[in-house]
């Protein structure tokens, strides 16, 4: 790819990467591309004026704010804005399938999701051949070519847009693409907040001469963090900053990884309820913020480590402004414990901070999920027990998928080890972290520091909470090289 390249153009990249296309609900639909490939390439020619790009999804959340603006003016109900978006992305499966022999530079996702679920720590066990199969369902153990991501106010406007998206790729007995599967994902009507309760979505970095006014906090990361072939594009693992040497169909593109996450939220709630002490001011809510690394609110816990400030946890101002450097904060948990989820996934000071000086700019990743299932049901919460699928349909974007989303997975949140300290091993993250290492890839987890006043106590985390059914890695092209490569006019 050559050095000298063009200012970013928004209006070239999917809309959902740098921006997140405005979403009530969305629909991810699982594809295989039909045997006659040349149809499919004609097809998505057409589909090309249906995607959303970044300057449309900021047209659409200005046209929602200044809806909304009215309304509260106005003193009336708000209704939500009719809108839809629609972006597409493919897997490695899906280049090959599409005749696109280009290495795109990410053995993660050249293997596919697939062959990395043993290194992501995902329960399952060997098959016939030998090769480790994940407890997974079946439409993620076959080839998934592609997904299409259709976001809207609504399911009606959802589907209809999902129907039109078919109608355009199948006409009449001429079929261009197979579903797989469609996950229906849903904001909760807690909004914001996933099914554990805890608010979500609020740390992203932001992109260099994109997002030009970050919130206090909000670490400003290269485009080339995110977007393949820009300035920052390079390998982590390089010391000399190496930049990758990407193909020209990659620029401006970005790799998408989407995890099917169920999360046990009644056992949940139950190991919280059954470990916490409130005699003692461990309370059921304080221990799950120190789990989190963050309260129900958002509440960052480094700064409000003993009761939760509901009105810092939604201001942006506020709720992001942290580093894991208050005095003793590298040394103790007084405040947040190592293993917490938002310590172990992004540690800030922990790694870039003067003890150990190592940059955490390649590990991040824009995450861009929604919750899907039902809330938890009077009957599940008296039990303690999952009757109904739930979960986190967990996508993120990043620019190489072996350098963040699976180095974040696999060597911090799973390894006992990470965030290093002197004298005590963190543990498991206790909401994501995998241990592998048991029968049926299951092993025990736990944790120390859950317990602000005995924080060298280890906490046994009994059950793995959230539990992965499925998954792809997939490449989301930016709209020129889906015109002139990908497509076929
Ligand atoms: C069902 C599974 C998951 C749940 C319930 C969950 C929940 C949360 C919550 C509540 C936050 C705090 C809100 C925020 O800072 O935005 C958060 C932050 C985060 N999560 Fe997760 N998460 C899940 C899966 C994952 C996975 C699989 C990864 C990556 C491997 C991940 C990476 C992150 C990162 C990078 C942050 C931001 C940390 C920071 O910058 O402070 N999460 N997650």
């Amino acid at each position: 790819m050559t050095s000298t390249l063009l200012p970013l153009d928004p209006a070239n990249v999917q809309g959902d990467i740098l921006v997140g296309l405005p979403k009530k609900v969305q629909h991810y639909l699982f594809f295989q591309i039909d045997d006659d490939v040349a149809a499919f390439r004609k097809r998505l020619h057409l589909l090309i004026p249906f995607i959303t790009n970044t300057t449309q999804a900021q047209d659409d959340r200005a046209k929602i704010a200044a809806h909304k603006k009215a309304a509260v003016e106005q003193g009336k109900n708000y209704e939500f804005l009719q809108l839809s978006g629609v972006n597409i992305a493919f897997s490695q499966f899906g280049l090959t399938k599409l005749g696109i022999t280009d290495d795109m530079g990410d053995t993660a996702f050249t293997d596919g999701q697939q062959k990395d679920s043993k290194n992501l720590g995902d329960a399952g066990a060997p098959g016939a051949d030998g090769e480790f199969v994940p407890n997974w369902i079946d439409a993620f153990k076959g080839q998934i070519h592609g997904v299409v991501l259709i976001s809207g106010n609504c399911d009606l406007t959802v589907t209809a847009t999902q129907a039109t998206v078919l109608s355009i790729f199948n006409v009449g007995a001429r079929i261009t693409l197979h579903e797989v599967i469609t996950l229906k994902g849903v904001v909760r009507p807690e909004r914001g907040h996933e099914h554990f309760g805890f608010r979500d979505g609020i740390s992203q970095p932001a992109v260099k001469d994109f997002d030009t006014k970050p919130n206090p906090g909000q670490e400003t990361v290269r485009q080339g963090v995110i977007l393949c072939g820009r300035e920052g594009d390079v390998d982590a693992n390089e010391e000399s900053e190496k930049p990758f040497n990407r193909p020209a169909c990659a620029l401006d593109g970005s790799f998408l990884a989407l995890r099917y996450l169920f999360q046990l939220v009644p056992e949940f709630n139950n190991f919280l309820k059954a470990s916490s002490d409130p005699t003692k001011g461990l309370t059921a809510d304080l221990l799950g913020a120190r789990l989190v690394g963050r309260w129900k609110s958002g509440a960052p816990v480094d700064v409000f480590p003993l009761a939760d400030n509901p009105a810092a946890g939604e201001d942006v101002l506020q709720n992001n402004n942290f580093r894991y450097d208050f005095p003793n904060d590298f040394e103790t948990q007084d405040r947040c414990p190592f293993a917490a989820h938002t310590r172990k996934t992004n540690p800030r000071n922990d790694l870039e901070g003067p003890k150990i000086g190592v940059p955490t700019e390649n590990r991040r990743i824009i995450r861009r999920g929604i919750p899907f299932g039902p809330e938890v049901t009077p009957e599940e919460a008296t039990s303690g027990k999952t009757l109904h699928g739930r979960g986190l349909i967990f996508a993120a974007y990043c620019g190489s998928i072996t350098n963040s989303f699976q180095f974040i997975q696999k060597s911090w949140a799973n390894k006992v080890e990470f965030p290093p300290k002197e004298h005590v091993n963190p543990g498991f993250d206790p909401i994501i972290g995998q241990n592998k290492d048991g029968p049926n890839g299951v092993g025990p987890r736990s944790m120390v520091g859950a317990n602000p006043s005995d924080q060298s106590a280890t906490l046994s985390l009994p059950v793995e909470w959230v539990v992965p059914k499925g998954g792809e890695y997939f490449f989301s092209p930016s709209i020129s090289v889906l015109r002139d490569t990908f497509a076929l006019a």
